[in-house]
């Protein structure tokens, strides 16, 4: 499938048109952007462990029966995904507090919520992506009310599903973000599901394999990326 016309760029991904209007390639960069970009790097490789990842959970989810944009993995760095037109909203869904969630609270990092918690989040970098909720959806109209019921339904699932997987890869999963958009009239997943994207913790020692370690200059930010691929595709790249 051929790249076409660059469509969007965003931190860490571009997308491109193809000759076909329904599909677009999405492009795995190595750029790395923290706190709404006021930091920024490049990870060597991470591109390619992030498509990698994303497309295995992606396929996982597609065998659940959960309606994603992917299509199909192209190169390392290429994944021929279904044009959606992307909500304005980030959906976090949270199974230990840590991050924003422990300091807006007052707790731990590491504490075991006795549920899962979704959050809303308005995507709007001037604003620095603001927590809403389902009355502010409703209100601005970013998203109708079914829309938003499906979305929520789609979130808990995935939470559901990526949870057992990840535990039996001997991965505790911390909190992740999902964004959701419309293909032809009906709320599908978009975006990524990476370590860019979500907290992992290792099960055992809860040592962090994730983003945070570029957020918080953890160092070995390289390996753990890889360790997260060597556990979900079963390869090391
Ligand atoms: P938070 O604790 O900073 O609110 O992050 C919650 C989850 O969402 C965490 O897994 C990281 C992910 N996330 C993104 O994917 N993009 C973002 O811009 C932010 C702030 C968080
Ligand atoms: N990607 C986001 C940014 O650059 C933040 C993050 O993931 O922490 O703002």
């Amino acid at each position: 499938m051929e790249k076409m016309k660059k469509l969007y760029e965003g931190k860490a991904k571009i997308i491109y048109a193809t000759r076909d209007k329904d599909t677009v390639i999405q492009y795995f960069k190595d750029d790395a952007t923290a706190f709404n970009g006021k930091k920024k790097d490049t990870i060597e490789g991470k591109g390619i462990y992030n498509a990698a990842i994303s497309s295995k959970l992606f396929l996982l989810l597609e065998e659940k029966g959960i309606p994603t944009h992917f299509i199909k993995l192209l190169s390392p760095r290429e994944m021929l995904v279904k044009k959606i037109q992307i909500l304005p909203i980030e959906v976090v869904a949270r199974n230990v507090a840590a991050g924003s969630l422990a300091k807006r609270l007052g707790v731990d990092e590491g504490l075991v919520l006795k549920k899962p918690v979704l959050e809303y989040y308005y995507k709007d970098d001037a604003l620095g992506d603001p927590m809403v909720n389902e009355f502010h959806i409703d209100a601005m109209g970013w998203a109708t009310k079914k829309q938003l019921e499906s979305l929520k339904g789609s979130a808990l699932k995935i939470n559901n599903i990526l949870q057992k997987f990840f535990l039996k890869k001997k991965i505790e999963l911390v909190d992740f973000k999902l964004e959701f958009g419309l293909y032809k009239g009906k709320v599908i997943l978009g975006d990524e599901i990476s370590p860019d994207t979500c907290r992992f913790w290792d099960l055992n020692t809860r040592e962090k394999m994730d983003k945070d370690r570029f957020r918080r200059d953890l160092g070995g930010i390289v390996d753990a990326y890889q360790e997260v691929m060597k556990r979900v595709v079963g390869a090391k790249c």
